[in-house]
């Protein structure tokens, strides 16, 4: 049979794909999608980029550009989507905010170069860490009373955390974090620069900020000298897309940062010379981005990112008024909820804190005597509901540029129902005493030193002065109580047998039972 007149056979299904078909079964029983991605399953950014994505799956083909040297198409959408955010450069990224922190940290840190972060950083940060040998200092974070999770570090807290480590390569801060709150980013951008220190911003969470007057104000606008953002999460792209904004500000001089953590009054002379007259250096970045993203970059994932960009510059504005109108007809109906709490900037008094975004609806059920996760649980099995996040003490839903009018109804049913049965069935249940957390233990090596050291496995009861060789962070309230090369101090293996009793949630130990820790075997 000639070439031209073979049919194409139509495959008949197979039937062993486990994970494809666990997500058609998810999208057969049409969720209300309160979770990232942003797009919300039903968004089209943009129609022609959405419609037959498998035939725009692609490599560096004539015409195409090439991610890790763009010169082309790559380059004039990068080129357009810093033109939106006022940004210097903006390199896409393809293994999300990750590789972006990771790259930022390597770039500003060179081997032992103190790195200021807050202790509820994302586990994002300590690939950065052992990649770049970076010694960090951690600033503690404040907590929310009430709703007990982490938020910003106190601008005074920062200016001690400068000072008392001259030659900071960078600050690192996170806006907003995982529950919308934010901190003085603004008082942090101008203590950085009076120190000649680069502020970094892990903006994850906040790709649509800048995009309405009534959020709070994003982070290139408020100073930021390098900014990561999950475009996927908030921004309408696919998973794993984002992006990495560099800012204009200009260093006041170019001293080295060898000299540099101290205020130019402190340190008494002006310049030592050879630096980049802007904070961060974009050909530093784009050299670690080379070495740390895959050399088979999607073109599905770039072309998300100019889709979002192009729906954010036409619709953003429209789309997050709507948006923002139902958020501010729901909240008051749902705090008449028998139980129920939501997250208001009411809810904020401390100096680490400074504003919240209404986009990520936090609601406490601390009141009703359940759990966040019971809650969540009970609303994606009896009203097909999907939030992002449950804790101890809330529920959080991501409300984004794909949600609809309906989703926020049936999420108002689902909570009435929610508050109605569990009222009746349990009396409101006195805050839970959490373990109060240690005092942040001494540093013994840098995290990269610990991670390449021999290490084993001892039981925690016998860890005490032992180095770590783990992580291990405590949800709630999402602060790190034991970082690689920190000493195991008896506050932390006491704090970490209450984590144990109280079955808090803990990310990064490799027991999730914390029976056992690993330590450097010295
Ligand atoms: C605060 C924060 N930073 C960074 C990240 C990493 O982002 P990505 O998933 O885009 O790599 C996350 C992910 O959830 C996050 O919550």
């Amino acid at each position: 049979m000639p070439f031209n007149k073979e049919k194409r056979v139509q495959p008949s299904p197979i039937a062993d794909l486990p994970l494809v078909n666990a997500l058609e079964e998810y999208r057969r029983r049409r969720p209300v999608r309160m979770h990232v991605p942003g797009h919300g399953g039903n968004l089209c950014p943009c129609p022609q980029f959405m419609d037959g994505l498998p035939g725009l799956d692609v490599t560096e083909l004539e015409g195409l550009d090439d991610l890790h040297n763009p010169g082309g198409v790559i380059a004039a959408a990068q080129e357009k989507a810093a033109g939106l955010f006022g940004a210097r450069h903006t390199f896409f990224l393809v293994n999300g905010t990750t590789v972006g922190i990771q790259a930022l940290i390597a770039a500003s840190c060179d081997q032992n170069r103190p790195l200021v972060l807050p202790r509820n950083a994302h586990r994002s940060v300590l690939g950065g860490l052992i990649i770049s040998g970076a010694r960090p200092v951690f600033l503690a974070p404040e907590v929310v009373p009430g709703f007990e999770f982490a938020t910003g570090f106190r601008p005074e807290d920062l200016i001690d955390g400068l000072r008392q480590n001259p030659g900071a390569g960078a600050v690192l801060a996170v806006h907003p974090n995982y529950y919308g709150v934010t901190g003085d980013l603004g008082a942090a951008a101008a203590i950085c620069h009076r120190y000649n220190v680069p502020l970094l911003v892990d903006e994850a969470h906040g790709t649509h900020l800048r995009l309405h007057p009534d959020l709070p104000a994003d982070a290139l606008s408020l100073g930021a000298d390098a900014v990561v953002q999950s475009v996927h999460k908030t921004g309408g792209a696919l998973t794993q897309a984002s992006w990495l904004h560099l800012g204009k500000a200009e260093r006041a001089e170019r001293g080295h940062p060898s000299c540099g953590g101290m205020s130019i009054a402190e340190r008494g002379h002006t310049s030592c010379g050879g630096m980049s007259p802007t904070y961060v250096d974009r050909e530093r970045v784009a050299e670690v981005l080379r070495l740390l993203q895959t050399s088979s970059p999607s073109y599905l994932l770039m072309a998300s990112l100019d889709a979002a960009r192009g729906y954010l510059t036409c619709h953003g504005r429209e789309t997050l008024d709507k948006l923002l109108g139902w958020v501010h007809e729901a909240v008051p109906i749902i705090n008449k909820m028998p139980g129920l709490t939501t997250l208001g900037t009411e809810h904020l008094g401390s100096s680490g804190t400074a504003g919240h975004d209404p986009t990520r609806l936090v609601i406490s059920v601390r009141q009703l005597g359940i759990s966040g996760h019971t809650a969540a649980r009970w609303l994606a099995h009896k009203y097909g509901i999907h939030l992002e996040m449950s804790d101890a003490f809330n529920i959080v839903a991501v409300l984004s540029l794909g949600t609809q009018k309906s989703d926020i109804i049936a999420l108002l049913n689902g909570l009435a129902e929610l508050s109605c049965q569990t009222e009746q069935g349990h009396s409101p249940r006195s805050p839970i005493p959490l373990p109060a957390g240690p005092p942040i233990p001494p540093q013994v090596l840098t995290p990269r030193q610990a991670w390449l050291a021999p290490r084993r496995i001892i039981p925690l009861e016998r860890s005490t002065g032992r180095v770590s060789a783990e992580s291990v962070a405590v949800y709630p309230p999402g602060i790190t109580a034991i970082y690689p090369g920190e000493e195991i101090t008896p506050a932390v293996v006491e704090y970490l047998q209450q984590v144990r009793e109280c079955e808090l949630h803990q990310q990064g130990a490799a027991d999730p039972k914390l029976d056992t820790i690993q330590v450097v075997d010295a």
